[in-house]
């Protein structure tokens, strides 16, 4: 791929026989018309010399934390690459990558990049399959970093099985293809519906039923949408944190009007998505009149209605043309949370399910939010797909919209 701007992007190199096979990923970068910086480890040199990885990189290769400290390569690096390319990645690189370890130059430029990152590994079949290096990949796809392969094959040594590392070309198109779905462009011309904050239900002129939605990972959506090209109407109501610009917002107050609008404005749109805390209960007469204390002698009853579903109407508009994302927000976790998502999907009807746990100090109000993502099918009657992400809600905004792309 030619793009029509080149790419800057740092293959990291770890150290493990598939060393060799990064000087093909590095030359098909290059001859793509890329710029490519690359970060060795100090084992990658037992596999690969520093001569051939500058000829075919056509700059000078970084392996030191302490080189070059005054132009300070750990952070410039990183944060200068729109992708890096970790090709191999050892087990060991691939346990310092989940822990967030900086102890050389390749922890640091990925802890320092803003950029996408891919991730091929390669070891032996017993070390991949190992349950810490299985949850620490786990760790990086929640993360919404690229895994790519490995693949079955012969591995040093003679033995055969899972833990080859895809091949050089392979490794490029997925770099390539991450890239376009998180790009500027992946949304351009795409009409984006999304709810959020926490709906007011009044009780009488001073008081309402209101719950702890800041709106943050409404508004993160909102924000990723928006860079990616889209045209986002953010209907909102209750928020903590300032509306993003670029964006039309429209407000709205309790469940009811929430309902009206989403349902006027749903069709002219491509997706919706109801991340929005909506009341589920109002009360069944709203006083005109600030209710008194004095006239409650020590207890006060208020009946509840239920208010109405919108995600649910939304889902059962007669031809649906949007794609419909849903928000589960459970007091559970793990298998627990998975269940109550998998349900919750049938019964909203939605496309896509986004479900987290929330606590007094987890998911609502939060900077960070760890997230189960079901997505429908594509073959009729399967169960949903699975698929986690977590970190700042502006990354967990970007893994939803990957999933929508
Ligand atoms: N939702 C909605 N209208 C409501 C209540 C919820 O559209 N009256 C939407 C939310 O925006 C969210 C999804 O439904 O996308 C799930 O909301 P959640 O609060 O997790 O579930 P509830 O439907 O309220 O069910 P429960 O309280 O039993 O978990």
């Amino acid at each position: 791929m030619m793009a029509s701007q080149p790419l800057r992007i740092v293959v990291g190199i770890s150290g493990g026989i598939a060393a060799y096979k990064a000087l093909s990923v590095i030359r098909g970068f290059v001859s793509d018309g890329h710029e490519v910086r690359v970060v060795a480890t100090e084992a990658a040199f037992e596999f690969v010399g520093r001569s051939s990885l500058e000829a075919l990189s056509r700059n000078p290769v970084s392996v030191g934390l302490y080189d070059d400290v005054a132009s300070v390569t750990h952070v410039e690096l990183g944060q200068s690459a729109d992708v890096v390319v970790v090709a191999p990645a050892t087990a060991n690189t691939i346990a310092q990558i989940a822990h967030g370890f900086a102890s050389n130059l390749l922890g640091n430029v990925l802890l320092a990049t803003r950029g996408v990152v891919v991730v091929a590994p390669a070891m032996h079949t017993e070390m991949w399959d190992n349950v810490a290096t299985q949850e620490n990949v786990a760790l990086l796809r929640a993360r919404g970093i690229i895994v790519v392969g490995p693949e079955r094959g012969a591995l040093t040594g003679g033995d055969v099985g899972i833990g080859r590392m895809t091949e050089p070309e392979q490794i490029i198109s997925a770099t390539y293809a991450a890239l376009s779905a998180r790009g500027a462009s992946s949304l351009r011309g795409k009409q984006i519906l999304i709810s959020g904050g926490g709906t007011r239900e009044p009780i009488d002129p001073v008081r309402f039923i209101g719950n702890r939605s800041s709106g943050t990972q409404a508004v993160a959506l909102a924000r990723a949408a928006h860079a990616r090209g889209a045209r986002v109407t953010l209907v909102y109501a209750h928020l903590d944190i300032e509306l993003p610009s670029g964006i039309e917002a429209v407000p709205v107050s309790t469940a009811e009007d929430m309902l009206e609008c989403m349902i006027r404005l749903a069709p002219d749109h491509d997706a919706v998505i109801m991340a929005a805390a909506v009341a589920d209960y109002r009360v069944d007469h709203v006083s005109d009149a600030k209710i008194k204390k004095s006239a409650s002698a020590g207890v006060r009853t208020l009946t509840l209605v239920e208010t109405v579903d919108v995600l649910a109407s939304l889902s059962a508009l007669p031809h649906r043309s949007f794609t419909l994302v849903g928000f589960a927000a459970e007091t559970a976790r793990g298998d627990a949370l998975l269940q109550l998502a998998s349900e919750k999907f049938v019964r909203k009807g939605c496309d896509v399910l986004v479900a987290n746990e929330v606590s007094w100090d987890a998911g609502i109000g939060t900077a960070d939010n760890d997230v189960v993502i079901l997505v429908r099918s594509s073959s009729t009657g399967s169960p949903p797909d699975v698929l986690r992400a977590s970190g700042d809600k502006l990354s967990v905004a970007h893994r939803i919209l990957d999933v929508l792309v």
